[in-house]
């Protein structure tokens, strides 16, 4: 399947799939989406922790852990980071993505360039801040631990995309990996997706959306 790296409104790079019409990120601008949905709605909600374990549903450019690694480096907690993917970026099209002016952390390229060498299915301690364990394989398949995340980042792509991720099955799943009080968030808030949350047991809220969206939805875990 071909992908490209596109640059978006904010002058980041993503990743586009003509076939499937997608982008890994708005066009409006990828970093200042992923800050504005994954970090400040969703890691930072969950401050008053002193570990914060995340799960990262779609690891793609690597951009929302370069973005955590960032918060985790300025504030208090440590994060302990895990992602899941099903069709790894291959080197020659990460190799093009550069966040350095983006993203204030000691050498911003390498530490993409790691991220996307590292291998999978153990832990990595990058820093005393920051740990990361990659998962290959399928949101659909995999076996997460019971009570255990504090966010997930649900960052599939759209329903119209992929309808088989947004389904109550995989809201069952995450809000069972979850610990009580932790929450989902995603840029996504259409009717169907807030009811499949709310069924599992989610409570729901909408929340203003990053630039060129006017909702994005985090989900709690009560
Ligand atoms: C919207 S992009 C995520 C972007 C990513 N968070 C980033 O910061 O670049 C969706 C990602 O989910 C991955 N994906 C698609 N289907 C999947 C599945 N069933 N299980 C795990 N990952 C999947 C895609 O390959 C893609 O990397």
């Amino acid at each position: 399947m071909l992908r490209t790296v596109q640059i978006t409104k904010d002058g980041s790079a993503t990743i586009a799939i003509p076939d499937m019409q997608v982008t890994y990120h708005s066009h409006h601008g990828a970093v200042q989406e992923s800050r504005h949905v994954f970090i400040n709605a969703g890691l930072m909600h969950q401050r008053h922790r002193l570990e914060i374990e995340v799960f990262e549903m779609g690891l793609g450019t690597g951009l929302n852990a370069l973005l955590t690694f960032e918060m985790a480096l300025a504030q208090p907690f440590t994060v302990r980071y895990t992602s899941i993917e099903k069709f790894p970026l291959r080197a020659n099209e990460w190799s093009e993505i550069d966040y350095s002016e983006y993203i204030k952390i000691p050498d911003t390229k390498a530490c993409l360039n790691a991220l996307h060498e590292s291998t999978w299915h153990e832990w990595h301690r990058w820093h005393a801040k920051f740990s990361l364990y990659k998962i290959m394989g399928s949101l659909l398949e995999v076996q997460l631990p019971a009570n255990t995340y504090h966010v997930i980042y649900f960052d599939a792509f759209a329903p119209t995309a992929q309808p088989e991720l947004w389904s109550i099955a995989v809201f069952a799943t995450c809000f069972n990996a979850l610990a009580s009080g932790g929450c989902l968030v995603t840029y996504c808030s259409k009717g169907v997706v807030r009811r499949a949350m709310e069924s599992v047991g989610f409570l729901v809220e909408k929340l203003p959306g990053p630039p060129g969206k006017r909702e994005m939805v985090r989900a709690i875990k009560p």
